[in-house]
């Protein structure tokens, strides 16, 4: 392994180097790949599978063949202490996630991107003083890494405590002001560092302070921003967390840690993107406008919320011909997802045409529904985009809402003071017969009024998503 191979630039490498370095290449391949099989649901399983595996080679690869700048390897007392650290981290990752629950997964991915950001905070910390006595450009990605890390830290911490209801809100606009004013301070401190050329020993406050400031900006970021907003804020915390991996990558000079946080960082700002467009906002908007409460309250003049039961129900939907399911957060509160399936396959053999139209943020993490209904084996075939299902809306005989509220509120049209005036909606309204189920009168995660439920086509199914569904599947087949 230490056979010489030749020099690049001056600097000699030798075997293990060369097979450290293929190693990374093929880790990055499989990252790649593995990306590509999570685009879709049926290959996304494999897919984590490949990504892991690469991250499983390129950690194997470095503890075996890693050496430093005087060719020495890693002292066996620290690889032995990093693959306890490995073996303990994978044991309290694997026992998480076989016992989390499907609707506290957003909190779960929140919180290990929290620690994603920890763990680049403090690579930079660490690595600080040797970056001092380097270059510019060394110091510039330690302070940069420092900084995006802290953020994507104790941003997701706030996002985490939001989304697990242990964390509210603080009302703008002051904070707004609040945060220009610390952003300031925070890239204004970053940069005397940086260009400072004060000796090692006089930086070392500035570098805490740094931290500190950094870490108090992730709390103030996100703090103010939540109700239907939150997505797009996770996404870009997530994109955070890439990119100060990637700096971290610099500091060493690793293409592995580089290439993947890079892969995170793009795939992160892709998804905001992505969620801004689905909900008809800026990233600005998001990050510093409205959010939650607010919209029009509930008038007498409103209608009034008319009730179906079971066996009216029944008849109506076995006596339709299209019917669109449209899924929300109570789906995977009730765990419905498995009689929802029964439902429909017990419509199509009545000769009624049932399809699900997915919402891009129905539920509370991206492609919710989606995870939910392949579990449940509904086929792909019949989960139907938002912008494909809309225009066949006013063809559709019943729209079944089934545990959503604001991927289906009319106010996104025709409420401007509703803080989600603007965002795409599942056009449930335009359907002939609207039913909907929920469990009484629970406003949605921006909790807002929804005046589909008074609409006079309307007619809701109180109970548990799972329970009306089973009643509703034994009611049809005993007809
Ligand atoms: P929501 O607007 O949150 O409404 C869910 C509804 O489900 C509630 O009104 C609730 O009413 C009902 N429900 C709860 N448990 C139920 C059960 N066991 N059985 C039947 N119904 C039940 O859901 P949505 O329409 O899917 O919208 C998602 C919201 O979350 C959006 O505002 C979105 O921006 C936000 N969000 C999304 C994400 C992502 S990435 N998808 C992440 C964070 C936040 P009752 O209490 O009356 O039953």
């Amino acid at each position: 392994m230490d056979k010489i191979l030749g020099a690049l630039n001056g600097v000699e490498f030798t075997i293990g180097d060369t097979l450290l370095e293929l190693s990374y290449l093929i880790a990055a391949l499989l990252f790649v790949v593995g990306l590509k099989l999570l685009s879709h649901p049926e290959t996304a399983r494999r897919g984590n599978l490949w990504a892991a595996s690469g991250m499983g080679l390129a950690m194997v690869t470095t503890l075996l063949l890693h050496k430093d700048a005087a060719g020495n390897g890693i002292p066996l007392t620290n690889v032995w202490i990093i693959m306890a650290a490995i073996g303990v981290g994978a044991a309290i990752g694997w026992t998480i996630a076989r016992k989390i629950k499907m609707t506290a997964m957003p909190q779960l991915v929140s919180f290990y991107n929290a620690t994603g950001g920890a763990a680049s905070a403090l690579v930079a910390l660490l690595e600080y003083p040797n970056a001092l006595a380097g270059d510019v450009g060394s110091i510039l990605v330690t302070v940069l890494g420092l900084i995006i890390g802290s953020i994507a830290f104790s941003g997701s911490m706030i996002a985490y405590g939001k989304l697990d209801g242990k964390v509210g809100d603080i009302m703008k606009p002051f904070i707004t002001y609040i945060n220009l004013v610390l952003l300031v301070v925070t890239l204004g401190l970053g940069a005397y560092i940086i260009f400072s050329p004060n000796p090692p020993a006089e930086m070392v406050w500035a570098i805490y302070a740094l931290l500190g400031i950094a870490l108090i900006y992730g709390v103030m970021f996100v703090m103010p921003i939540g109700g239907a907003d939150m997505p797009v804020v996770i996404s870009l915390l997530n994109s955070f967390t890439g990119i100060a991996a990637a700096m971290a990558g610099f500091i060493y000079n690793n293409q592995a840690m580089i290439l993947g946080g890079i892969l995170v960082g793009a795939a992160g700002m892709i998804l905001t993107i992505l969620m801004c467009k689905a909900m008809n906002r800026s990233l600005l908007n998001v990050i510093i406008g409205a959010f939650g409460g607010g919209g029009a309250a509930l008038d007498k003049d409103q209608g009034t919320i008319k009730e179906i039961t079971l066996s009216d129900a029944a008849v109506l939907l076995s006596y339709s011909q299209k019917i669109v399911v449209i899924p929300g957060y109570g789906l995977a509160v009730a765990q419905a997802q498995h009689i929802a399936h029964e439902l429909d396959t017990l419509l199509e053999g009545k000769g009624v045409e049932v399809r699900y139209a997915i919402h891009p943020v129905a539920g509370r993490m991206p492609g919710h529904m989606n995870v939910l209904l392949a579990e449940a084996d509904v086929p792909y075939e019949k989960l139907v985009e938002m912008d494909d299902i809309n225009p066949d809306m006013p063809n559709v005989d019943v729209a079944i809402v089934v545990g959503a509220n604001d991927v289906v509120n009319p106010a996104a049209y025709d409420d401007p003071s509703s803080p989600i005036y603007g965002m795409p909606i599942i056009d449930a309204h335009q359907a002939k017969n609207i039913i909907v189920m929920k469990r009484g009168m629970g406003k949605g995660y921006a909790g807002i009024e929804n005046f589909l439920f008074f609409n006079d086509k309307t007619r809701m199914l109180f109970g548990n998503a799972k329970d009306s569904i089973q009643k509703l599947v034994s009611e049809i087949k005993n007809m």
